[in-house]
């Protein structure tokens, strides 16, 4: 391991200590959303839990279910959604609660970073009205009249010169801007127990990307909150995160440590998303963009929904049963692929969040034989990705 994979796990460990107990624990989580006669899968059986202190990025492409996660937590998804599952944060079900309940847990225990910063702001309202209002609300112990200074100092730290800002309307800001201004807004407000942050640094320049996340760095170890970031770019999950979910078509396909996942990436779509990555040296200069493209699920589903796409299919398998996110067999990793039923046929994690549509791991003679044989050649894969992107993590978090 790279001496700075070492710190990260010692910073693991160390972190581990101090959370005793679970903060958010989100169970068999699923959401539809009806669409004319049928319904839209947008996310179907998330499990997961986080310990408080921790970071856990929640990576995949384009319509996988990120932020219908993220607001399923918040209470913020449309009243057509339909959800099922639980979702509690220190022990307490958030699903079902009242939308006065939910409003007070945004303001108190639950931040919110979103990936759309227009819509979050009042456009009748200046930019110092609306963060003076969190200080009102959330911060009485701030004098009235220290609440001008506080806001100016909170958006230094985004890297805005506020002084004369104040009374511009958001329309007056660019998006990258408002972003951070909604950071801001955050970090006025009480601390809470976890920040959702929805891709919030998407619209930022690298310059300023590195501000926001020392910024989000800075606010988890002043006040020891738990963060659950959406992101696109895998090097600033590794930058910022312990931990990584990847999604894809709705599901969890990959649960593992930042380290394990860039080190020995298990679901095939983990291992092509990585290399889809630029400056990735077994490439040798060229792209290798994932062929074909993630189809929204309309239908009932049936099989493995990366099928069309993998370049590993053991056969009819991976066409009749949806995968469970199973032990891989690397220490604290998990998969949803038939490439791993050996480990869920040991019964290490029993499968128990598959739900009746997901298999567990039956392992049969021949594809048991494929999946070793297959397993192989993606170990030696592994070895070459794993050397690599070590490399690439050291890169990413020389700066930690
Ligand atoms: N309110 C809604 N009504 C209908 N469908 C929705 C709604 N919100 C999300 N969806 C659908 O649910 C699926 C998951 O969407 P989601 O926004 O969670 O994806 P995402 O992973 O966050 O994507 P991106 O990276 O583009 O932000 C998509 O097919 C999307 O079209
Ligand atoms: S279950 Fe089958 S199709 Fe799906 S990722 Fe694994 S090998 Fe590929
Ligand atoms: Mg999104």
């Amino acid at each position: 391991m790279t001496t700075v994979g070492k710190n990260l796990a010692s910073r693991h460990a160390q972190d581990n200590d101090l959370a005793s107990s679970t903060l958010l624990a989100v169970g068999s989580l699923s959401v539809r959303f009806p669409q004319g006669k049928q319904h839209l899968r947008a996310v179907s059986s998330v499990s997961f839990s986080m310990e408080p202190t921790e970071s856990v990025a929640v990576v995949g492409e384009s319509g996988s279910g990120k932020t219908t996660v993220l607001r399923a937590i918040a209470g913020l998804l449309s009243g057509q959604a339909l959800i099922s599952g639980s979702i509690t944060l220190h022990g307490e079900e958030l699903i079902g609660r009242e939308e006065a309940q939910l409003r007070q847990l945004r303001g108190n225990q639950i931040g919110f970073i979103f990936q759309d910063p227009v819509n979050c702001f009042n456009p009748s309202m200046t930019i110092g009205a609306q963060l003076r209002r969190i200080l009102k609300i959330h911060r009485p112990e701030v004098a009235k009249s220290n609440w001008d200074a506080e806001i100016l100092s909170i958006l230094g730290r985004v890297g805005i010169d506020g002084r004369g800002k104040l009374k511009n309307y958001p329309f007056e800001f660019s998006q990258g801007q408002l972003q951070r201004i909604m950071i801001a807004g955050v970090c006025l407000g009480s601390r809470p127990a976890i920040l959702l942050a929805d891709e919030p640094t998407t619209s930022l320049d690298v310059t300023t990307e590195a501000h926001v996340l020392e910024l989000l760095r800075e606010l988890r170890a002043e006040s020891g909150m738990a963060l659950l970031l959406v992101t696109h770019n895998l090097a600033v999950a590794a930058q910022i995160c312990d931990r990584a979910l990847v999604m894809y078509g709705g599901r969890v396909v990959e649960e593992a440590s930042i380290i394990d996942l860039f080190d020995h990436p298990s679901h095939p779509y983990t291992r092509q998303l990585l290399k889809s990555l630029p400056h990735f040296p077994h490439r040798q200069g060229r792209l290798s963009p994932i062929p074909g493209e993630l189809v929204a699920a309309i239908a009932s589903e049936q099989g493995c929904s990366f099928r069309p796409r993998c370049a590993e299919v053991l056969g009819e398998i991976c066409a009749l049963q949806v995968p469970g996110l199973v032990p891989t067999g690397q220490l604290g990793q998990k998969a949803a692929c038939h490439l791993f039923p050996a480990a869920s046929a040991k019964g290490v994690d029993g499968g128990k969040d598959h739900g009746d549509e997901v298999s567990g791991g039956e392992e049969s003679g021949a594809e048991g034989g494929r999946a070793e044989e297959s397993e192989g050649a993606c170990q030696a894969e592994r070895k070459g990705i794993g050397e690599a992107t070590s490399r690439r993590i050291g890169e990413a978090t020389a700066s930690r």
